[in-house]
């Protein structure tokens, strides 16, 4: 079977790049999304990476936006072939108690986490139907699934998100393409380690495992998702979070 080609926004951040590697190793020919001004960082990390770093090609684009998202998916398909499997991996906090949310942190939280999901998605799923295979699997968060104090924004894009699976995970059913979520807990990462220690601290000691999530055991439950032998689940939440949270 030829190489499956696959796109993953927010594929520079700590999960993006675990994810692009992993899908790397396993064969895939991936195009890594990141924001405009992050793409000189991006490069570099791509040459420091042995192997796998050959199979993955940079496409800047802002997700948040639907037009250039339209012109980055096009040139992510003339990179590596058209998108066989999507990974929804843009996100970014902005914490604030409802009483201090600003509305430019409602509207940035909502329009990077969960407008990116439908403007990336909705130009890749027509091709995905057609050929008769696709894959996409949505990051979404254990504060999507139980709301986290700080977080309105967040949580509510995050939960969003996990509906827009299940609602287009139905549409897309019988044309061999499954639409899945991924929810992580605490992972060590740049956005866990801006939470003040204090609360860091007190929400470690809640994780029945004892410990923050790896950016790898991520990358492992998405590499699982979008196998060809996954065809049969869809519109599912799958939770990695150490059993901070269970349903
Ligand atoms: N539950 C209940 N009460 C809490 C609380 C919590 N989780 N966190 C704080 N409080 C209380 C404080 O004890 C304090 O109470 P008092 O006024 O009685 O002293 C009050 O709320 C105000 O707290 P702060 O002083 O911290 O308020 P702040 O305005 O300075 O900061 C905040 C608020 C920005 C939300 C800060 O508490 C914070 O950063 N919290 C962490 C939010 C978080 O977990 N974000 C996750 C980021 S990682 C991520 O998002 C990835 C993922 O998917 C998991």
């Amino acid at each position: 079977m030829a190489a499956r080609n696959a796109l993953v926004t927010g594929g520079t951040g700590a999960i993006g790049r675990e994810i692009c590697q992993t899908l790397a190793d396993a064969g895939y020919r991936v195009a890594a999304n990141c924001y405009p001004t992050d793409a000189d960082n991006a490069r570099v990390w791509i040459k420091g990476l042995n192997g796998s770093g050959e199979s993955i090609r940079l496409v800047p684009f802002d997700a948040a936006d639907y037009q250039d998202s339209g012109r980055g998916v096009a040139e992510a398909e003339e990179t590596v072939g058209p998108i066989d499997v999507l990974i929804n991996a843009a996100g970014i906090t902005r914490d604030a108690v409802l009483a201090k949310l600003e509305p430019e942190n409602w509207s940035a939280v909502i329009r990077t986490n969960l407008d990116s999901v439908y403007n990336v998605t909705r130009r890749v799923i027509s091709g995905m139907a057609s050929r008769g295979f696709g894959r996409v699997v949505n990051i979404s968060s254990v504060n999507g699934q139980r709301g986290q104090f700080g977080q309105a924004n967040y949580s509510a894009a995050k939960a969003g998100i996990h509906g827009f699976t299940m609602a287009v995970a139905r549409e897309v059913a019988r044309k061999g393409v499954t639409v899945n979520t991924v929810s992580p807990g605490y992972i060590e990462s740049p956005l866990v380690l801006q939470v003040p220690e204090q609360v860091r601290e007190k929400i470690r000691e809640q994780i029945p495992v004892g410990r923050f999530g790896t950016p790898r055991e991520i990358a492992r439950a998405v590499l699982f998702l979008i196998d060809d032998a996954s065809g049969f689940i869809t519109g599912e939440d799958l939770s990695v979070n150490g059993g901070f949270h269970m349903d």
